[in-house]
């Protein structure tokens, strides 16, 4: 791991499943890599999705996703942090990348054909999504990036794209490996079923209030087998189970675990423990929070500090392609 680049929608509320997913590991490989580590708040992915774009809102949110990664503990002072917007050469790139992929790698993308067979008109945008997600990356010749498991296929495509681009160009970028919270790929929603996504409406928020986490753990499902208390349950299959794995301590799930299965407690205690347990981590969360919001020059200038690093490293990189790809020097 030499260069680490992630990015994050400005999507409204951040919820746990991007926590445990992504941040958490933005937060890890930051402590490691210092300003090798770039992370983005990507706002013009935002309008690809007509569903969860509101310009009255856009600037707002991309403010509050770059105060909560902060609060959730990436420190701007040792890490790259930007707004991806503010880095034109992203865009600059993502058209040079678009002239050379085929049409059919992009109509392929899972992620387009579900969202596009929910809307009725199809912005471009939508379709070109992923070209600019391998631009982001690329640009900083960023080798590892970590994401949740439903970014895998968006991973391969700018693999693709870069081995494709070394060798008609030359060699330019390195092929960028995906990198997984193994305890967390893929964070369940609280349905049990679906991943856990704002489109689906199954999310924790970060900062959602403690009164609501409550009613949805509270009325999470249980292990479909299990009926009466008096029957054992099996935690393999307990959704409530999975996110207690997420928070609290290996030996105390453990205990419960077989307190469970040998019908030794109810799922309500089990709920409550979770409850208690997740809100360990996320009381801290809030707090910074709250003290960031009293402050947001120190959210602001900590961007505009992020925008002037990362724009250097991406016009060295857009330079290089320029030439190889041919074009006219910049007068
Ligand atoms: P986004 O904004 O949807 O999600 C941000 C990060 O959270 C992860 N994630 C999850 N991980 C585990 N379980 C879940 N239920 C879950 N839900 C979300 C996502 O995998 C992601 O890592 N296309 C990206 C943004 C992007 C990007 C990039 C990422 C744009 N350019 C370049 C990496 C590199 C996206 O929409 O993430």
């Amino acid at each position: 791991v030499k260069r680490v680049f992630s990015g994050i929608q400005p999507t409204g509320d951040l919820h746990i499943g991007n926590y445990l997913g992504a941040m958490v590991n933005y937060v890890a490989l930051g402590e490691r890599l210092g300003r090798d580590a770039i992370y983005c708040i990507v706002d013009y992915h935002a309008p690809t999705n007509p569903a969860a774009y509101d310009k009255h809102l856009l600037a707002q949110r991309t403010f509050e996703a770059a105060l909560l990664n902060i609060a959730a503990g990436l420190d701007p002072d040792k890490v790259i942090l930007f707004v991806q917007s503010h880095v034109p050469e992203h865009t600059e790139l993502a058209w040079v990348f678009t002239t050379q992929t085929p049409y059919g790698d992009l109509t392929r993308m899972t992620q387009f054909k579900d969202k596009a067979a929910k809307l009725e008109s199809v912005p471009a945008g939508l379709l070109m999504y992923p070209v600019l997600m391998a631009a982001d990356i690329l640009i900083y010749k960023a080798d590892t990036v970590p994401v949740g498991d439903d970014q895998t296929q968006h991973l391969e495509l700018a693999r693709e794209i870069a081995r494709r681009w070394n060798l008609e160009y030359g060699e330019t970028f390195p092929e960028p490996q995906i990198y997984l919270n193994p305890n967390a790929p893929r964070v369940p929603g609280v349905d049990g079923k679906a991943k856990m996504s704002k489109s689906v409406g199954n999310t924790i928020g970060l900062l959602e209030d403690e009164a609501s986490i409550w009613a949805k753990i509270r009325t999470m499902p249980d292990d479909p087998a299990r009926i009466r208390l008096s029957d054992p349950g099996d935690p393999e299959r307990s959704v409530v189970f999975k996110f207690l794995s997420y928070f609290a301590p290996a030996e105390l799930v453990q205990v419960l675990r077989e307190e469970y299965a040998r019908r030794g407690i109810g799922t309500l205690v089990v709920k409550e423990l979770l409850m208690q347990e997740m809100m360990k981590t996320l009381r801290p969360i809030r707090q910074r929070a709250e003290g960031l919001r009293a402050e947001p020059a120190r959210v602001l200038d900590a961007l505009e500090d992020g925008a002037r690093r990362a724009r250097a490293i991406a016009r060295a990189t857009l330079e290089e392609v320029r030439e190889k790809f041919g074009l006219l020097p910049l007068p």
